[in-house]
């Protein structure tokens, strides 16, 4: 397992960061580390978890840069400047450019809660996945972690879990239960991955290689 710098983008609580930090505290991903998070506004709760983990951080606003090419610059050379080997996004809502795209081919990764081709796409982010699932009443949903590409939420997708939406759900009933058996699990071992150098994308398929 070759040593990767990982870069963490985030916009809330950074709960899936929270999952990302104690995985690699138990020693999921080897000599791989968290080395960066980066936070789209100042004040949120994910910088706290990165300060009280000793890990660097660094606020990179939309509204202080012209265009989401400006930002997505801005964000390429932070990225670059930190020597990161794999950007994460958890839970990171600032749209960004093909620059960042082809700056980290098949080394960017998302993780989305609903079962991609489900509930995903432009508006289909945080409570409103989970709303759109009980408003069409599905009896399953779950998250998925997938590589990005320009298309939002198309990108190869790495891992799915399954979900058990129950009734009574409210939207947030349903994110806890998602996070709680879905995210926190499947982000993590996808970032073992590809630390492990075992993520091969053919034709927009994800192959995961045995050994
Ligand atoms: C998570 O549920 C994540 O799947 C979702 O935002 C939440 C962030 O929570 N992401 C999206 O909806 C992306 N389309 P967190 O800050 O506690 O990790």
């Amino acid at each position: 397992m070759s040593k990767k710098n990982i870069a963490v983008l985030v916009s809330g609580g950074g709960t899936n960061l929270q999952s990302l930090i104690d995985c690699e505290k138990q020693g999921m991903f080897g000599e791989s580390k968290i080395t960066l998070v980066v936070a789209s506004k100042p004040g949120v709760y994910a910088l706290e978890r990165a300060a009280n983990n000793g890990i660097d951080s660094t606020v990179l606003c939309r509204k202080d840069y012209e265009s989401i090419a400006d930002y997505s610059k801005a964000l390429v050379d932070t990225l670059k400047n930190a020597d990161i080997d794999l950007v994460v996004l958890a839970g990171f809502l600032t749209i960004i450019d093909e620059q960042v795209y082809e700056a980290y081919p098949n080394a960017i990764i998302n993780i989305h809660p609903a079962l991609i081709p489900s509930f995903c796409g432009k508006g289909y982010y945080g409570l409103h996945v989970h709303e759109a699932a009980l408003e069409k009443g599905v009896r399953v949903s779950g998250a998925t972690v997938h590589f990005v590409t320009p298309e939002c939420d198309a990108g190869p997708i790495i891992m799915q879990k399954a979900v058990e939406v129950k009734q009574g759900d409210t939207p947030e009933t349903l994110q806890k239960r998602i996070m709680e058996e879905a995210e926190w699990k499947i982000l993590p071992e996808a970032v073992k991955l590809f630390c492990e150098d075992k993520l091969e994308v053919k034709d927009n398929i994800v192959f995961i290689k045995e050994n």
